[in-house]
């Protein structure tokens, strides 16, 4: 439980927050790269801000404030041209650092567009998505977490837009003992009144043991499942939550990032990254990094609940826009949630005293991140489930993954047909 000031400061993402300041200490995944074409426009809300993404003919993406510096109008609304964008208004052209190229309408000789700066925020690329940087300068390096460099893995990414707020979302990734019953017996219970529920056996396994280890770019999660010992995989090795915004899992060759970017206090981006290596060998002529969309909600906006991913944002959502904390009852389960969030809380320290919170990088360099393989004493078990029954289900390159698979000799095929 929390007071309702500790919870407020917990969930209030603005510029000056407790909370916002640290947030700002990060590079966010913004967008998919493939979503931003040469010559688009994508207006992007983060951490409450609204902005505009754009990419220039040279590749380059920029990203400023979507707002123009002379009378405010929308940028989000302007002309992509070869050297930046033209807000469409009055026709001022801002390059991507914000600075005022041109100013049609003023005399020639006039140098006010050298006094006009719109504001601009670094962008990088990175394993086919776009990370931004909203913080004071000088800006940390964007962390190279492993799985953003596999160019020899087939890599997709799932995407949602929830109506909740981040740290709700955050908090499930260190929630162990849900697992077995939101996707296990909750599907079961689903499928015993006739849904048709994909229930992802592997999922359904109790935990007869768990803990939570601060590690110096999280929280390392180890679980040890009922008839396992302590050589298993699941409690031997563990899986990351990487502070403050993913979550690491996977097995059998297939592992990835549960990536969260707040877009304001009560909305979230959500990016599923997943890399597939089937028997965890390289795969020649990958292809570029694809994406879908993960629908949650079906036409009614009634909940989806045929699949792990919309389970859980059930799950979410129905706590609330922002989780009243004052009124909950933590129980022995919910330690990985306690030392989250007390870590959130000691990073805030952190940086109003005027240091780098934890897992803020000054120089680069590949950060590979504990994984364990046989998840929930799987391997591949878990692949099938993952594809049949998670966010995978609904990305465009099922058939191929099952295939790429079968050229290794795994059988990871078994999926329902999608029901979309
Ligand atoms: S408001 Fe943008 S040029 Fe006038
Ligand atoms: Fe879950």
């Amino acid at each position: 439980m929390l007071s309702v000031e500790r919870n407020e400061t917990l969930t209030r993402f603005g510029a000056g927050t407790p909370m916002g300041e640290l947030l700002r200490r990060y590079w966010w995944p913004v967008a998919i790269s493939s979503q931003v074409r040469t010559h688009d426009l994508m207006p992007v809300r983060v951490l409450g801000e609204d902005l505009v993404l754009y990419r220039l003919l040279d590749g380059s993406v920029h990203l400023l404030e979507d707002r123009c510096p002379h009378r405010g109008a929308a940028l989000s609304h302007g002309i992509v041209e070869v050297d930046g964008l033209r807000c469409p208004y009055h026709g001022w052209l801002f390059d991507g650092s914000g600075s005022c190229l041109e100013q049609p309408g003023e005399p020639e000789s006039s140098t006010f567009a050298h006094r006009v700066q719109a504001r601009a925020y670094p962008v990088e690329e990175l394993g086919g998505l776009v990370f931004a940087y909203l913080g004071p300068q000088p800006a940390p390096v964007l962390p190279l977490y492993d799985l953003f460099t596999w160019d020899d893995a087939i890599r997709d990414v799932g995407w949602a837009v929830v109506p909740c707020n981040f740290v709700q979302i955050m908090e499930n990734a260190v929630d162990l003992d849900h697992v077995a019953w939101l996707h296990g017996r909750y599907s079961e219970w689903l499928a015993s009144r006739g849904m048709p529920v994909e229930i992802p056996r592997t999922f359904s396994k109790l935990n007869q043991e768990t803990a939570f280890e601060k590690t110096d770019y999280g929280i390392l999660m180890r679980r040890k499942l009922e008839g396992q010992d302590a050589s298993a995989d699941d409690w031997s090795v563990g899986h990351p939550l990487v502070f403050p915004n993913m979550l690491r899992l996977g097995g059998g060759g297939s592992f990835g990032f549960h990536l969260r970017t707040p877009i304001d206090d009560e909305h979230t981006l959500l990016l599923w990254y997943t890399t597939y290596k089937p028997g965890g060998l390289p795969v020649p002529s990958p292809g570029p990094v694809s994406c879908y969309e993960v629908p949650w909600q079906w036409e009614d906006g009634s909940f989806r609940l045929d699949h792990v991913e919309g389970q859980d944002i059930m799950a979410w959502v129905t706590q609330g826009r922002i989780s009243d904390r004052s009124r909950e009852h933590l129980g022995t389960v919910d330690r990985g949630v306690i030392m989250l969030r007390r870590m959130y809380f000691e990073q805030m320290e952190r940086v109003r005293i005027g240091m780098d919170p934890m897992g803020v990088h000054r120089s680069g360099g590949v950060i590979d991140l504990p994984q364990e393989n046989e998840k929930f004493g799987e391997g591949t078990g878990f692949v099938r489930d993952f594809l049949s029954a998670a966010h995978a289900r609904f990305s465009t390159r099922v058939d191929e993954i099952v295939r790429r698979y079968a050229e290794v000799g795994l059988d990871v095929s078994g999926a329902l047909p999608v029901v979309r």
